[in-house]
């Protein structure tokens, strides 16, 4: 059974839904940590109201970005992390960092990569006036948002979407897609090879690319 730990800054909902996955009865995970640079993030509540260890490593503590990245490092190996997931948190990390986990760090994105990287890739998207957009669940290599594509969904642009109802879209989208993410990389049917593409298949062995929400 692997060990994830969770990375968290806000509302985390994706936490939430890998939390969720993982107490399934066939889970290829389990979440021994949920971890937030941030005091005030509102999923840490949560975690902990469901039993799951969390811990705080706030980023103002520290004087440098190497020292706050050394107690992360740290407390992941304290709790026997194996894999690391971003879902929603927001501080980049440093090469350094993703050196040591590379292969065992993974984020999710609400935009089908390589568009829209950053902040606000739902505002972006519309903005380019894309039919198509969803979520991309990659592993974090040293640029941002530019790690190999481990799975996408895809889901609709509408014609009279705001921001709001499209970051909500692809929010239920992200829902559904990080946690076979995960278990796909935990049960070993990921391959990635250090280049730029990996490849995922399902439990058949059959090659799983994306998600159609459409
Ligand atoms: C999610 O939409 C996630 O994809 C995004 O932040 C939101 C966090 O929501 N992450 C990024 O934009 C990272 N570049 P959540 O806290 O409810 O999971």
């Amino acid at each position: 059974m692997k060990q994830v730990a969770i990375l968290i800054s806000g509302r985390g909902s994706n936490m939430e839904a890998l939390c969720q996955a993982a107490e399934t009865t066939d889970s290829a995970y389990q979440v021994c940590r949920v971890l937030s640079n941030r005091p005030d993030a509102k999923g840490l509540q949560w975690a902990s109201d469901h039993g799951f260890s969390t811990r705080v490593v706030d980023h103002r503590k520290f004087t440098s970005k190497a020292e706050f990245e050394a107690e992360l490092n740290d407390d992941l190996n304290t709790a026997g992390a194996d894999f690391v997931c971003l879902a929603g948190f927001m501080r980049l990390l440093s090469a350094n960092f993703v050196q040591k986990w590379r292969g065992r760090l993974l984020n999710i994105h609400p935009s089908l990569l390589p568009s829209f990287p950053g902040l606000v890739p739902q505002q972006q998207a519309l903005d380019a006036g894309v039919r198509i957009s969803g979520c991309t669940v990659h592993f974090v290599s040293e640029d941002m948002d530019a790690g190999p594509i481990i799975v996408q969904t895809a889901v609709p642009v509408l014609p009279q979407d705001s921001e709001a109802t499209l970051s909500k879209r692809i929010l239920t989208a992200e829902h559904r897609t990080y946690a076979p993410a995960l278990a796909a990389v935990c049960a070993g049917r990921v391959f990635w090879d250090g280049g730029s593409k990996a490849t995922m298949s399902d439990e058949a062995g059959e090659p799983l690319h994306h998600y159609l929400d459409i």
